[in-house]
């Protein structure tokens, strides 16, 4: 058969030479999979015109910490986070990223938001590929999406349409999103705030489990105490754009709704939202 002008170059290449360059192509993803970011937070600081959200905040957060953040709404809580993951720009200070040695690291950030955000014209599958990005080869990208989709325990639902799915599932759909990059931090904005109660305890169980297999550093913001105490290695009280409480949580996993220690820890963390402490 004749060859036109305008054969593309891969036609000369065999199938078993196209699989070995993708073979190729994904092992260099997964060595270039990040390891968790640890965060170095030094005078952070957010103005939105004359308003000073956050006023000088200094954190640091071990890589592969789960740290939880409450506060009272409108207290910096969203901007925060998105500064932490590149969506916005502080206005003062600086936010470092490092490995436990102190190395600056890549931390390839991925944020969960309370909406799932799904694209409904892509199946359940191709919306989680979405979190690769671009230049992944489609058939490595719909495996490792199917990967992250059974890590959710959400295998059967692959090839459904989101709008097939229930509240809860969507947003494991949109943590499978998150995940399947490999982050190396992951931000999580109330991310079960929308869902009811049973799911939600269910919820916090597998963001615990993909946590302690997949080893990223975590900020969950929550207005729910109880849920930033059961999740967590330590909370942060933010209170007018500054860190009022910073509590370590040092009960072993998994931990028990009702552990009268854990309660004890709730109610201190409420006052100190409160302003009772
Ligand atoms: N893009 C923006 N432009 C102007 N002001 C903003 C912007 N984003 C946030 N703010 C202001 O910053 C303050 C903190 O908002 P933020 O969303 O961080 O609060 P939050 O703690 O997440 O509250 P909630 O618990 O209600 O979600 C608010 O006064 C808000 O109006
Ligand atoms: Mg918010």
């Amino acid at each position: 058969m004749p060859i036109g002008p305008y054969q593309s170059p891969l036609a000369f290449i065999s199938d078993a030479e196209l699989d070995a360059h993708h073979a190729s192509q994904l092992v260099e993803y997964q060595e270039a999979s990040p390891q968790p970011a640890g965060l170095k937070l030094r005078g952070v600081e957010k103005r939105f015109g004359d308003n000073q959200v956050l006023r000088g905040i200094d954190l640091d957060v071990p890589a592969g910490q789960f740290v939880a953040i409450v506060g009272k709404s409108g207290c910096g809580k969203s901007t925060l986070l998105r500064l932490l993951v590149g969506l916005d720009e502080p206005t003062g200070g600086r936010i470092d990223f490092v490995d436990d040695a102190g190395r600056a690291v890549e931390p390839n950030s991925r944020i969960v938001f309370q909406e799932p955000r799904l694209l409904p014209w892509f199946s359940v599958v191709d919306n989680v590929a979405v979190g690769l990005g671009d230049g992944v080869p489609k058939a490595f990208g719909r495996r490792e999406a199917e990967r992250a989709l059974a890590g959710v325990q959400l295998s059967e639902k692959a090839k459904d349409w989101p709008s097939k799915l229930s509240g809860g599932q969507r947003q494991r759909v949109a943590l499978a999103r998150a995940l399947v990059s490999r982050p190396g931090l992951l931000a999580l904005d109330e991310p079960l705030g929308a869902l009811d109660a049973l799911t939600r305890l269910g919820m916090q169980d597998l963001v615990t489990d993909v946590w302690r297999e997949l080893g990223f550093t975590a900020v969950l913001v929550t207005h729910d105490v109880a849920e930033a105490v059961h999740l967590a290695d330590r909370v942060i009280v933010l209170d007018e754009g500054r860190i009022s409480l910073d509590l370590e949580i040092p009960r072993d996993r998994p931990r028990r709704h009702g552990d009268p220690a854990l309660a004890e820890i709730e109610g201190k963390l409420l006052d100190t939202i409160l302003g009772k402490a």
